[in-house]
């Protein structure tokens, strides 16, 4: 940054100079800075989180001797000592806390839901490190089952109360508990290595309640399973996360993402103040998405294998979100690379596809111009469950699946995907293509449809939350294995 810092002066004078003072313009356009705390994952002293959430982003339910599903391990290195030695700032005592401990840290909450949001606002100010414009806290690891139990009545539909329901198809739960958090194992980053310059820890464990995981070791079918494990070679490089998860009978839906959170307000898909590494929220068009992703197992056929997930909130009627779930709306978008993933948007079928797609020159295409929409770009769209004037034909999204109401637009590659540096052809950074990517997500999300009432102004789209990993949607014992490096999420110097 300082570099720029420099070259952008240099230039400054160059142009005063050479042509006066109207030099804004070449400024603005060529001054881009890190929207994250940590700038590609090149930070020693890591900052990095856990949580996990049941089908509705909540806890529902603690898992026993785990405490609240928030866990973080963050830590500074002492360089004066031989070896270095890693001071953590958080302790088994923060990490294992939960709703039995009371107000044990001035965690106030009467409910294992709202513990779990406050826990991670207190694990945040144990990690936090001051910065400008304001300070950071960690990369957040996210952790989500889909199973549903209707006869318990635990999540709202489009943000309502509803009361237990006989099951549906669409709702795995093997029975009583099947919203169970996971266990949650931990081995706190440590220095390894013949000469001491290896960090690693991780964090792992599985939703079968019964089952004894190891870390490294991928149980057998009939036992879930997740590990991130992170490790880097100090003042070298990128901090490298690999991932894995596995499906079972009885966990068959599962989520394990790497977010890039905002550090204060809401987050995508979450109705709590959460702590993360955006200490600018990224707005569109102008931000870039920046990263290195080595596929290794893909999940199966079911996997939605997101290269790029952006999540933000705003009302229908163009008002940012405030909390009240039945008129928040929690927005998401997802570039799907797993190439069996198909577009289900049809000219026959128009219910899944967008009312428009719009390209990069501007020109807007109707989905019933059968001639010019690119269907084969969309896996699916679903409309918000409170939109008052959705164009027929319309697919209302899960109801269920968030604690508000939600809108979802998926992608897949496609050609008309290209000018935004993303995958136009099916099978692009899939496995045995790893790729370091430079998305203008930005620029992307700008084109891309979404809901609001017919007399609203167009809102300001802002990204509270930019994530990758991966949706094993309901299919057995399926393994899925990735890295992560070199993230970050860039934004113009003078507009944020
Ligand atoms: C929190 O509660 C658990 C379960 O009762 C207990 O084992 C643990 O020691 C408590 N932690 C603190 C910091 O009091
Ligand atoms: C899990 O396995 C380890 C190693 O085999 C053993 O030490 C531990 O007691 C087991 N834990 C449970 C809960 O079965
Ligand atoms: C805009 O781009 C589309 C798709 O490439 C093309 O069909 C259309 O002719 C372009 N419109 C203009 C005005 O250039
Ligand atoms: C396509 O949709 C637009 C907008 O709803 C409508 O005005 C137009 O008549 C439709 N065209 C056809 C051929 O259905
Ligand atoms: C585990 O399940 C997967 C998917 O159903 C199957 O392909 C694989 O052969 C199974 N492995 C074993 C060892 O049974």
């Amino acid at each position: 940054m300082e570099f720029w810092r420099i070259c952008s002066l240099l230039l400054l004078l160059a142009f005063s100079i050479i042509e006066g003072f109207d030099h804004v313009n070449a400024v603005d356009a060529d001054n881009y800075i890190s929207a994250v705390g940590d700038p590609g994952m090149r930070r020693d002293g890591l900052r990095v989180a856990i949580e996990s959430w049941n089908q509705c982003n909540e806890v529902g339910e603690e898992a026993i001797n785990m405490g609240s599903p928030r866990m973080a391990d963050c830590f500074d290195i002492d360089h004066s000592t031989a070896p270095i030695t890693l001071n953590h700032l958080v302790d088994e005592k923060d990490n294992r806390l939960g709703i039995l401990n009371g107000t044990y840290g001035g965690i106030k909450a009467h409910s294992v839901d709202k513990y779990a949001a406050k826990k991670e606002i207190y694990l945040g100010k144990k990690c936090q490190v001051k910065d400008k414009p304001s300070p950071w806290q960690f990369w957040m690891v996210m952790l989500k089952s889909g199973n549903t139990d209707t006869y318990a009545s635990r999540c709202p539909s489009n943000g309502h109360k509803v009361g237990p329901f006989p099951p549906e198809n669409r709702f795995p739960c093997f029975g009583d508990g099947c919203m169970n958090m996971p266990l949650m194992h931990h081995e706190y980053t440590s220095v390894h290595g013949k000469h001491g310059k290896i960090l690693k820890g991780s964090f792992y464990g599985t939703w079968d309640l019964d089952a004894n995981v190891t870390n490294g070791v991928v149980p057998c079918n009939g036992t879930s399973y997740y590990s991130v494990t992170w490790n880097k070679r100090i003042g070298k490089g990128s901090w490298v996360f690999h991932h894995v998860l596995k499906t079972s009978k009885k966990n068959p839906w599962l989520m394990l993402y790497l977010r890039s959170d905002a550090t204060t307000g809401f987050s995508g898909g979450y109705h709590y103040q959460t702590r993360g590494m955006m200490k600018i929220i990224p707005k569109s068009p102008n931000f870039k998405v920046r990263f290195t992703l080595d596929i290794k197992q893909g999940g199966g056929p079911s996997s939605q294998f997101y290269l790029m997930d952006i999540g933000s909130c705003w009302k229908n009627n163009g008002k940012p979100c405030d909390g009240d779930v039945t008129t928040d709306v929690t927005r998401y978008s997802e570039m799907i690379i797993n190439p069996e993933i198909e577009a289900w948007c049809k000219p026959d079928d128009l219910r899944l596809c967008p009312p428009h797609h719009t390209f990069p020159n501007g020109t807007r295409v109707h989905r019933n111009d059968t001639e010019n929409f690119p269907y084969d770009a969309y896996h699916v769209y679903c409309t918000p469950g409170n939109a008052e004037h959705p164009e027929e034909p319309f697919n209302y999204c899960d109801e269920y699946s968030n604690p508000q109401p939600q809108e979802i637009l998926q992608i897949v590659p496609h050609p008309v995907w290209g000018d935004y540096g993303y995958p136009t052809k099916k099978g692009e950074g899939w496995i045995g293509d790893p790729r370091t990517w430079e998305l203008d997500v930005g620029r992307l999300s700008q084109s891309l449809y979404f809901y609001q009432d017919p007399s609203s102004k167009p809102v300001e789209r802002h990204w509270s939350s930019i994530d990758l990993g991966t949706e094993i949607y309901v299919s057995e014992n399926q393994v899925a294995e990735w890295t992560v490096s070199d993230f970050d999420v860039i934004v113009p110097e003078n507009d944020h």
